[in-house]
């Protein structure tokens, strides 16, 4: 009997790619690839490499050797999530691709709920993998790990008024339309907050932006790359653009108040 995974395919969606950008990821760059080609045999797979010290680099060009569905981006140092995706979006949408998912290389992102993700992009212009949604999980998370994380989705969503219980995550389906429609050039994002922006950003566009539960298993191997200076970042940069559009809609407000007083309403 096929698994529910195995029997989900998708080609009305188009050419579909994974991209996991990697930094210091030797030990579990191998093994995620294999399950993302396991799970769906048609999809491709970029690896977007920040020059890692410790030879992930290397060892995913072997990789791309031997499976014509795996590629390999090699940027010159460590510039943060965000510079890595961008580039990796760039290089999706110059590739013909029509659907590119992020996707963490460490395997707390599971490629086997990745047909939820896809079934749900059917219907939508961006889907978000969800740890805070029904049915959705974390495993072996500290504690202050899953604090910062609801901390800061609550802040968030306060903060820009976003109807989204998980607005920082990584696993994440985008139609290449909504791409394009996401004015790439002017996002200057570089650590996780990336995330916010681009799901803030396909929000405020009018796109349609859903949620689907996933199990986020907190990694076993290698070190995590979160630090407070990306905290900081996602800290000042919500703030920012939160005051910033409250601002613009007082604006529009007092516009639209002017403008009928001007008119003897
Ligand atoms: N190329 C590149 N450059 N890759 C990077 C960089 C970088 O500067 N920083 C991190 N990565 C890669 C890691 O190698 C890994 O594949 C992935 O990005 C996630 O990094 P982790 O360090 O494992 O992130 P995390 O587990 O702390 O955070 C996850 O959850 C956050 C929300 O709680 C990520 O999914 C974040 O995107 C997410 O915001
Ligand atoms: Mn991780």
């Amino acid at each position: 009997m096929q698994t529910e995974s195995e029997a989900a395919q998708f080609p009305d969606l188009g050419r579909i790619v994974v991209i996991i950008p990697t930094y210091n990821e030797r030990e579990n760059v191998e093994r995620i690839t294999a399950r993302v080609r396991a799970a769906l045999p048609e999809v491709d797979v970029l690896i977007a490499d920040d020059n890692s010290p410790d030879g992930t680099g290397a060892l995913a060009d072997r990789m791309a050797a031997r499976d014509p569905h795996v590629r390999v981006m090699h940027r010159l140092g460590k510039e943060g999530l965000g510079a890595a995706y961008l580039a990796g979006f760039q290089w999706a949408l110059e590739n013909g691709y029509d659907v590119i998912v992020e996707m963490d290389a460490d395997g707390s992102h599971q490629p086997e709920q990745l047909h939820r993700l896809l079934a749900a992009l059917r219907n939508a212009d961006l889907v978000l993998g969800s740890r805070w949604v029904d049915g959705g999980e974390v495993v072996n998370w500290p504690r202050s790990r899953e604090l910062l994380s609801r901390g800061g989705s609550l802040y968030t969503r306060i903060a820009l008024g976003v109807p989204i219980r998980d607005v920082t995550g990584g696993y994440r389906a985008f139609r290449a339309s909504t791409l394009r429609t996401i004015d790439l050039h002017s996002v200057a994002s570089a650590g996780y907050v990336f995330q916010v922006d681009l799901a803030n950003r396909a929000l405020k566009s009018g796109l349609r932006v859903v949620e689907v539960p996933i199990t986020f298993e907190e990694r076993e191997l290698g070190d995590s790359k979160m630090d407070n200076r990306i905290v900081r970042e996602a800290l000042w940069r919500v703030t920012v653009w939160g005051v910033g559009e409250r601002a613009e809609r007082y604006r529009q407000w007092r516009e639209a108040h002017r403008r009928r007083r001007g008119t003897g309403w």
